[in-house]
């Protein structure tokens, strides 16, 4: 089986970088490569989600330079790799806080999302200043929002199964992801999509993103058809549904 969405933490770019005694920075340029191999590989393999993360909203805390450069790199690709998306029937969204970013990258994102809202055949998500615990409580924000505009009064007691988190997640156009996938050797989710990955099956390796590809991503790819995805049921209820 193959997964219908993929999610990964692109980790290890400044390790990467020091083993070659090279800047951090050259090992986040390098992982853009990385980037485009991915992308590709999903296509060819009718992967119909991807979503990776880029910047944690953790990362602000890096040292000046550093969140610069990412930024930069950021409006980078969006400038030279929006028309290759369009071209390709990929639709491109970002997940995130965007308020922190500049104007201007603020404006390539909307300008790319709108650009290539039309497109099926691959929809490639930027997690960017995103943190699931960030999502979680827009999420609720939102939730809450509409229940106030629906005339509810909030000193109504609510149970948890009538807060209905789902609609309001990030990631609301998506199925939730069945592979996660981590490069860079950490076990750790690092607050990447806490709520949605609550099934999916967790793949860490070794290698450093800037040298994970398509080799590396089709070992990922039989380890997950290799897996019983049971979801609390047992095996044999499993089983039975499959045959
Ligand atoms: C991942 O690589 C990229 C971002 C978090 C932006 P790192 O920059 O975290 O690289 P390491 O983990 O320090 O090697
Ligand atoms: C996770 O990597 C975030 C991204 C890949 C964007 P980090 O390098 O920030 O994670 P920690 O700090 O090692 O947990
Ligand atoms: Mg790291």
């Amino acid at each position: 089986m193959v997964p219908q969405h993929v999610a990964m933490i692109m980790d290890g770019n400044g390790r990467w970088a020091k083993k070659r005694y090279l800047p951090r920075v050259a090992g986040h340029a390098r992982g853009v490569k990385r980037v485009r191999d991915i992308v590709e590989f999903c296509i060819a393999r009718d992967i119909p989600y991807l979503t990776l993360f880029a910047f944690s909203t953790e990362n602000w805390k890096r040292p000046v330079d550093e969140v610069n450069h990412l930024m930069g790199l950021f409006v980078s690709a969006l400038e030279g790799e929006v028309s290759k998306l369009h071209k390709n029937g990929i639709r491109l969204r970002v997940i995130g806080d965007l308020q922190p970013f500049t104007p201007r990258l603020q404006a390539l994102i909307a300008s790319a999302e709108a650009r290539t809202a039309g497109n099926d055949r691959l929809t490639l998500t930027i997690a960017a200043n995103y943190g699931g615990q960030w999502d979680i409580q827009q999420a609720f924000g939102g939730w809450l929002k509409a229940r106030h505009a629906a005339g509810r009064s909030t000193a109504e007691p609510v149970s948890p199964k009538d807060i209905d988190l789902e609609p309001y997640l990030a990631m609301a156009y998506a199925p939730n992801p069945d592979l996660l996938i981590r490069t860079g050797g950490e076990q750790r989710t690092s607050n990447f999509l806490l709520w949605q990955s609550a099934y999916a099956e967790l793949y860490f390796t070794d290698t450093l993103w800037p040298a994970f590809d398509a080799a590396q991503m089709e070992q990922a790819l039989a380890w997950y058809a290799q897996r019983e995805r049971r979801f609390g049921q047992t095996s044999q209820q499993v089983l039975s549904v499959a045959r």
